[in-house]
């Protein structure tokens, strides 16, 4: 599955606020790479791995940069694969522009986590919030272990049809 997504202009102002740039136009374009968003969303683990080096190869596109908060989650236990992309466009009157994509490669296991976290973390006046972050933590080590288990009978499936009868 391919969502696309672009940052609301609410995201946009706040983050430029923090990172203490000035909120305009020229500066979102100057100093915001991230605007516009790919998520591909894929069965099993080893299709993130396959898909970004699809992308990699796509003439014309140059890899920024790549986060791998699969191998290096973030503390609170998102894990996804980024990828921040430029590619140059041409338009009409042949003026030209980098635009700047930010891909983001998970799994649907992943995802599930990464929309149920973002529902939540908004939800702040919550008592013992520390256990809830621990139990999100908990959450997404199971789907992790899950994820690995599933790429597991994948592999099993795989491998069997590969064999000669
Ligand atoms: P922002 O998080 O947008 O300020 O960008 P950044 O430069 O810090 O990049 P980062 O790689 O941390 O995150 C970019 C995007 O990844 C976010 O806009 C979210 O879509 C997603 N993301 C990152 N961290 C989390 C997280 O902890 N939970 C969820 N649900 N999504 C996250
Ligand atoms: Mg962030």
């Amino acid at each position: 599955a391919i969502k696309s997504r672009i940052k609301t202009p609410r995201s946009i102002v706040g983050k430029l606020k923090r990172r203490g740039f000035p909120v305009t136009l020229q500066s979102m374009m100057d100093n915001l790479n991230d605007i516009g968003g790919i998520r591909v969303i894929c069965p099993f683990i080893q299709d993130i791995d396959r898909t970004a080096e699809l992308i990699r190869a796509i003439p014309g596109v140059q890899i920024q940069t790549e986060k791998d908060y699969i191998r290096s989650p973030k503390p609170n236990g998102y894990r996804s694969y980024h990828m921040i992309l430029s590619m140059p466009l041409r338009f009409l009157g042949n003026s030209r522009k980098t635009v700047w994509l930010e891909v983001q490669l998970r799994t649907i296991a992943m995802d599930c986590w990464a929309n149920i976290e973002h529902q939540l973390k908004y939800k702040q006046n919550i008592p013992n919030q520390a256990l809830l972050v621990q139990e999100l933590k908990r959450c997404a080590d199971e789907i992790t272990s899950t994820d690995l288990s599933l790429q597991t009978i994948r592999d099993l499936i795989e491998h069997h049809e590969e064999e000669p009868i």
